[in-house]
């Protein structure tokens, strides 16, 4: 949530600022700005342009402008403190009108520093919680040089930084210029992201390693409670002492393509696209050569394992389905009892944990606040934590006992296509893995599920294949206004997923429901020429659920099945049938969530909808 950005050393600053915001914009859409130390050597000033709106917006504003500077940070937001307005967009100014700052979170304390500021006679000219640690940084800045105190690291603004975010309660990022120090950038975090980029000559900050890619893949995860000094020279971590430390630095191994729409209209679509080999790198290497599967990370005491007694798994959205398809997988393999909760709601609840219990949590991001948060409440009980996730070193990933990564490559597109899949894979290989540690299942078993999972690559292209006629039926669906999806057993979190992807980018309601719920209230809502969409592919209750579709159909429901190739009845039960090759029963859904992700896509475009930057979303959910 919001992106920010950050360079020096680079005389066209401005250039790759906003480069860099084009490639964050993802993160946040409700405004954007840019601040540059600019002019003479002699006589620096700091140059401010920001716009409520998209980043196209301020590529308007810049544009003609003659904007020279070394430096620069910018900002894309999604708002949370003060509506999307100009004034409130970042970056936020001191008083002396001579230092920036971009932020990524909240400042829970803001009331008492805002009344604070007042009171000492400082005019605040926005209603964000940002502004204040301009003033803040600003106030200490000076106050040092008042008091002639050379500051640790040799920079007065790293200094007033550090004694600005030991008075700040929440969570932040923040990218600090100054024209006293017109070189020298100033970062700090706690509980939101951020990345530094280490290059020749040039030091890069950004929310993401998509920001920094086009760059360098030469990356540090700065860590809670670090600071860093970016100069062209290099850059200088240190802890909130001023005593020198190091993030979590490593090379990037995807390239700057993976970020890039590569002749697609959208990327959401080449995001779909993309699944049969994000599918087949996921898998890749998992199994070893002694037949045994093992995880990325692996931090739990030996036999550990074995003694668990229970799963939950948490996550959020797209995420969370994700995780109710794992259930099956894993109590079928496993032989575990799982619960599947909701990070936000797990995370105030008072559940039974303890050190036999483990929770899996999911996040793409590995930075969504509530599933970082669900996991520590679980750990503070001791309850071990495995992590499913995207991003190497995210937040999620270093607090975990054992990470399993999803290898999907970048995801732009807001909506979750690939790392949902790939997720659901993740999932199943940690089935296996539970499986394997228990004892459940056989080692011939487990490399046969295993194999099955592998063969789905290929199938993967078939269902894709079924572009054409999604985008036909698509059209022709578009004109309603409220969408049902329902299935049983594995298909339901298939069933929930399609509605979660068809709302947030056509905007239409969309709900999911288990076919068997609806003669309890949900039927109500069918009337003539609805669109019902149900998984129905080849399981052990596909006959029930044909008879529920007989009950939607019979009040007018038009029936739009996805379906097993050759299912003979299917034909007879729904008005539309999309075919899916034969998998086991726990598999299909892997397949069956394609056809969703395009149908969502297809009746978004239908209705003219930003597709990869829908309404009032952001891809990285960074506040609670
Ligand atoms: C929907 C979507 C969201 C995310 C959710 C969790 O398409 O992308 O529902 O799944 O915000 O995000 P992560 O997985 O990063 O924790």
């Amino acid at each position: 949530m919001c992106g920010i950005i950050g360079c020096t050393g680079r005389d066209d600053a401005v250039d790759v600022v906003l480069h860099g915001l084009a490639t964050l914009e993802y993160r946040g859409y409700d405004s954007a700005g840019l601040a540059l130390v600019s002019g003479p050597q002699a006589a620096p000033e700091l140059r401010v342009v920001k716009r409520a709106g998209k980043l196209a917006s301020l590529q308007q504003a810049v544009e003609g402008q003659a904007l020279p500077g070394r430096s620069g940070i910018g900002h894309t937001r999604w708002a949370t403190h003060g509506a999307p307005t100009d004034r409130n967009a970042h970056p936020h100014v001191s008083g002396d009108g001579r230092l920036a700052v971009v932020h990524n979170g909240i400042i829970e304390n803001h009331e008492a520093l805002r009344s604070e500021l007042v009171a000492a006679g400082v005019e605040l000219a926005s209603e964000t919680d940002t502004e204040l640690v301009a003033h803040l940084v600003a106030a200490e800045r000076d106050a040092l040089a008042g008091d002639g105190q050379a500051a640790t690291t040799g920079s007065a603004l790293a200094e007033a930084l550090r004694r600005t975010v030991r008075r700040l309660e929440g969570q932040y990022a923040l990218a600090v210029l100054d024209v006293h120090e017109p070189e020298t950038i100033v970062a700090a975090r706690y509980g939101a992201p951020l990345i530094l980029g280490h290059d020749d000559d040039v030091s890069w900050l950004a929310s993401d390693i998509a920001g920094l890619i086009a760059h360098t893949r030469d990356v540090e995860v700065l860590l809670d409670r670090q600071l860093a000094v970016l100069t062209p020279g290099g850059i200088a971590v240190t802890d909130l002492d001023g005593e020198p430390t190091e993030g979590l630095r490593y090379k990037v191994d995807w390239d700057v393509d993976a970020a890039e729409k590569q002749g697609y209209p959208h990327f959401m679509l080449k995001e779909i696209y993309e699944q049969p080999q994000a599918l087949t790198d996921t898998l890749l290497g998992r199994l070893g050569e002694d037949g045994l599967l093992s995880l990325d990370e692996q931090r739990l005491a030996e036999g550990e394992l074995r003694r668990i007694d229970k799963v939950y798994v948490v996550a959020c959205g797209t995420s969370y389905h994700a995780g109710m398809v794992g259930r099956y997988a894993i109590e079928h393999w496993a032989r575990l009892g799982v619960e599947v909760e909701i990070a936000s709601e797990f995370r105030y609840r008072d559940p039974i944990l303890n050190p036999h219990t483990l929770v899996v949590a999911i996040s793409q991001s590995g930075e969504t606040t509530d599933t970082i948060a669900a996991a520590a409440h679980a750990r503070d009980q001791r309850a071990p934590v495995l992590a499913i996730t995207n991003v190497v070193g995210s937040t999620l990933a270093r607090q975990s006992d054992g990470v399993l990564y999803t290898r999907a490559g970048p995801e732009i597109g807001v909506a979750a296509t690939k790392t949902f899949l790939t997720q659901v894979v993740a999932t199943a290989v940690l089935a296996l893995f539970l499986a394997q540690e228990r004892r459940t299942l056989l080692p011939e078993e487990i490399g046969d599920a295993f194999a099955r999972l592998e063969a789905l690559g290929p199938l993967l292209e078939q269902v894709l294949a079924h572009d054409d006629r999604i985008a036909e039926l698509a059209h022709h669906l578009s004109g309603a206004d409220y969408f049902m999806f329902i299935a049983r057993h594995a298909g339901l979190p298939i069933a929930l997923e399609g509605a979660l992807k068809l709302k947030e980018i056509s905007y239409l309601h969309a709900e999911g429901f288990p076919a068997g719920e609806m003669k309890h209230g949900p039927i109500a809502l069918i009337d003539d020429g609805g669109p019902v969409i149900a998984v129905a592919t080849r399981s052990h209750v596909r006959a029930k659920l044909l008879s529920n579709l007989a009950e939607v159909r019979a009040r007018g429901a038009v029936v739009v099945a996805l379906a097993t190739e050759g299912d003979p009845e299917i034909h007879a039960a729904a008005d539309h049938v999309i075919g899916l090759p034969d998998v086991h029963e726990l598999l299909a859904p892997i397949l069956a969530v394609v056809p969703l992700q395009l149908l969502a896509y297809h009746v978004a475009v239908a209705l003219g909808r930003d597709v990869d930057q829908p309404r009032n979303l952001a891809k990285t959910v960074t506040v609670e």
